[in-house]
């Protein structure tokens, strides 16, 4: 409504209203490295066109004479009211995307003007200190690459719970980086990699293990932090993980109903379930196809999902399919791209206000209404 009646006023939005709108501009105004880097996938990228076209395979079944006036889409995650079932995805490196270069502290701005949650992710610009402490009075969230150190590991997640985020995700897929050919083929890694290690340059533990000061010797921190990937996590190791914080535990990267099961047992608050946006693995199943089983598997445990929400009918689509809360990762990068924080909320706000309408116009007036009946197979 704001829309039109500021366009009825000859006022037009600042930026564009659609996904493709924001990606192409996104393309014009980042650095070739850095929009390949962010834009791109595994392989030939099927997987990453996969997950976005598994939404058309779904559509709503409109409802009249419900009078959906009034909407809620407030959804209770970990004990916490939020006002809408979405959140930012932890993007690493989205420092980049940003023209001051300081975009972590950009999108926990665009949090704290929404109430939308960042998942803030390891490989960051900024200080996870500092980016909680943008966060306002919107919770966030701290995502873990989970260093082989374990004291390094536990450094992290205990700084996390000081700087008041109010859950830990950890990533499990990419305990190596994923083979995609646009980073490799422009050799993004070294330049990336420089401007993503203040949580561990800052960080004592990782310090300590140190001949030299970061500060005196950069290349040293950059070749020790490269030694520190490598070694996947095993089910041996989530006793651990889970002992390491009272905080929610949630385990990103789940897509097989039986590894549900087994992290439920291994007592995780949350599943998420993603394919890391296609970047990790090409040749895998849309990550909203996996979802329903997840969800069965999960069996009352919240399940937060992302890759290839592209818009407010896809974070319906994915509701109703049984998530409890819904991750963009690029959309919101390349709201950044286009114009910093403001750039960010728009996007946001586009996404929620279309999710809004399609609740208003179909008769669903709350996400409990969202459930599978609402959805029709197309085709
Ligand atoms: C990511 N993603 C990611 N995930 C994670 O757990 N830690 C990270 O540091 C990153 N880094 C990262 C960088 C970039 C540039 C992108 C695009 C993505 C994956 C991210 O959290 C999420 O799973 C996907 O982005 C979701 O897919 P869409 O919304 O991009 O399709």
């Amino acid at each position: 409504n704001e829309i039109y009646l500021n366009g009825l006023g000859g006022v037009l939005p600042r930026f564009p209203m659609a996904f493709a709108e924001w990606e192409d501009r996104a393309r014009s105004a980042l650095p070739s490295s850095v929009w390949s880097y962010v834009s791109g996938g595994a392989g030939d990228e099927r997987t990453q066109r996969a997950n976005v076209a598994a939404f058309d395979r779904w559509g709503l079944v409109p409802r009249m004479f419900v009078g959906a006036a009034e909407r809620d889409l407030s959804v209770d995650l970990f004990g916490m009211r939020l006002p809408s079932p979405v959140f930012m995805a932890p993007v690493g490196v989205v420092g980049l995307c940003a023209q001051d270069g300081h975009g972590d502290l950009a999108t926990a701005n665009a949090a704290a003007r929404t109430g939308v949650p960042m998942i803030a992710s390891t490989l960051s610009v900024d200080p996870m200190e500092q980016v909680a402490a943008a966060f306002g009075d919107t919770p966030g969230f701290f995502q873990l690459y989970t260093p082989t150190d374990r004291e390094l590991a536990a450094s992290l997640v205990h700084r996390a719970e000081r700087a008041g985020y109010r859950g830990i995700v950890v990533t499990l897929d990419t305990w190596v980086t994923g083979w995609r050919p646009r980073d490799l083929a422009g050799a993004n890694f070294p330049q990336l990699r420089g401007h993503c290690l203040a949580n561990y340059t800052g960080d004592p533990v990782f310090r300590s293990r140190l001949a030299r000061t970061p500060e005196e010797d950069p290349q040293a921190a950059v070749l020790l932090w490269t030694q520190l990937f490598g070694n996947p996590l095993t089910w041996d190791d989530l006793p651990w993980l889970r002992s390491l914080t009272d905080l929610p535990l949630i385990v990103k990267g789940i897509c097989h109903p039986e590894d549900a099961r087994r992290a439920k047992d291994g007592g995780v608050d949350g599943i998420y379930c993603s394919n890391h946006g296609g970047r990790q693995a090409n040749g895998g199943l849309p990550a909203l196809d996996v979802l329903p089983a997840v969800v069965d598997a999960a069996d009352g445990l919240p399940v937060l999902f992302d890759s290839g929400i592209r818009s407010g009918a896809d974070i319906v689509k994915a509701v109703a399919l049984g998530a409890t809360a819904v991750g963009v990762g690029r959309p919101y990068a390349y709201g950044l791209a286009l114009g910093g924080v403001d750039g960010i909320v728009h996007v946001l706000r586009s996404l929620l206000a279309e999710a809004d309408l399609i609740m208003a116009v179909d008769g669903y007036p709350t996400l409990a209404d969202l459930t599978r009946e609402a959805l029709r197979r197309v085709g």
